[in-house]
């Protein structure tokens, strides 16, 4: 018998778990202290009343026998891929229904569509990054690259001519910086992947925040994007989805590898071992793509859009470098005082009663970095930067 020995080379703990524990632990230590977490992020604002309307009437359906449904179709429901590729098609992108994939969120798909690729692949992904892309990698012993992001490049990677890729990871707006490409910048990439016959893996979970004209909220906004990119969106943040759980993948037609259809290729992972998304939990879905659940949904957005402003403004006032909470839900900060990740993760947790992110979770590039998530509510947000602007002197 042997086990999987990458797993030694993982940390020990996911980083959300890490801080968690790390939470619990002073919660006891002085359960007094009323914690504010702008940690995980996690929203805070309910379904909107069209998602809840449509999940009551799939109920009910499922109640009766003449209108039960069992096992869905495997690629998700017709209703739900159609609205889906209605809503690229407002913003530009015609896709086919028939190259969407419902699932039950971004995070798994991206996981699982590892399935796809030999064991040899160089992947590339950004310092720092969502440490999914990472894990996932080191789990099944992949060999990781690692794309510079700092500072000095506004923490958006250029592709460099003498690197070796062959799946390359991109997520914009990103997690954790909240830094966005625009078209010129995913045109270079694109260009890359061809030239080289790589795979993009487009994360665009965060898409329905971006409000700056200009910014692609869709890989396949850039020509060329279709032969070598699938790209993963879910609603746990557009539509409040975290516990509810769906989110899609697009495979265009004409991406393959090696002969073989990477969409084919998905059907058949996923008919193996997912059974798909709840009929009813795929009803609701369907709702945030009609006119009265946009407008729903994106006054939610509006709502940690107004918080990122809140945190924004407090740092502009302290005097601590940022970036990201304007196309995006994450600030990422400089730490204050010279600190390191974990040092000022500790300091305004024990002092201030808050919980962030370190950055250095999220890659080496991360040390001396922050991440405040815009998804709490207002007043906790509100009271959240009150607390760090007594703890910076202000
Ligand atoms: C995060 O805090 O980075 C996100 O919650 C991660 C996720 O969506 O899985």
């Amino acid at each position: 018998m042997q086990i999987n020995e990458n797993f030694k080379d993982l940390g020990e703990n996911y980083l959300f778990t890490a801080v968690a524990k790390k939470v619990a632990a002073f919660q006891q230590e002085r359960p007094e202290v009323k914690i504010i977490k702008l940690g995980i992020g996690d929203v805070t604002q309910p379904l909107c009343p069209a998602v809840v309307s449509a999940m009551e009437g799939a109920v009910r359906e499922m109640g009766e026998a003449a209108t039960f449904h069992g096992y869905g179709p495997e690629q998700g429901y017709p209703f739900l891929r159609a609205a889906i590729a209605r809503y690229y098609a407002s913003h530009g992108v015609e896709i086919d229904p028939d190259e969407v994939y419902v699932g039950d969120g971004a995070k798994s798909d991206i996981g699982n569509i590892l399935d796809l690729f030999g064991p040899d692949n160089a992947v590339l992904m950004p310092d720092p990054v969502y440490p999914v892309y990472a894990d996932t990698n080191v789990m099944a012993g992949r060999r990781v690259i690692y794309a510079n992001a700092c500072e000095e490049n506004g923490f958006l990677p250029l592709p460099e001519k003498d690197e070796q890729a062959d799946i390359i990871y991109i997520c914009s707006p990103n997690n954790p910086t909240g830094a966005a490409y625009d078209a010129g910048g995913l045109k270079l990439w694109v260009d890359y992947a061809l030239e080289r016959d790589a795979v993009i893996i487009y994360d665009a979970a965060y898409e329905s925040f971006i409000r700056s004209g200009g910014l692609p909220r869709s890989i396949f906004e850039i020509p060329g994007a279709r032969s070598c990119a699938l790209e993963f969106c879910s609603l746990s943040k557009k539509a409040g989805f975290t516990g509810t759980r769906c989110g899609y993948t697009v495979i265009p037609k004409e991406l393959s590898r090696g002969g073989m259809s990477l969409g084919k290729m998905w059907v058949r992972r996923q008919t193996t071992k997912f059974n798909g998304v709840a009929y009813v939990v795929q009803r609701g879905a369907e709702a945030v793509f009609t006119p009265e659940g946009e407008r729903q949904t994106a006054a939610a957005i509006d709502v940690y859009r107004g918080n990122a402003k809140v945190i924004t403004d407090a740092l502009t006032e302290l005097g601590v470098w940022y970036t990201g909470g304007e196309n995006s839900p994450y600030v990422w900060l400089k730490c204050p005082d010279g600190l390191d990740s974990w040092g000022f993760f500790d300091r305004l947790l024990r002092e201030a009663g808050v919980v962030g992110t370190p950055g250095v979770g999220f890659g080496r590039n991360g040390e001396g970095f922050f991440r405040l998530t815009a998804f709490g509510s207002p007043a906790a947000t509100a009271e959240a930067v009150e607390r760090l602007k007594k703890l910076l002197g202000k």
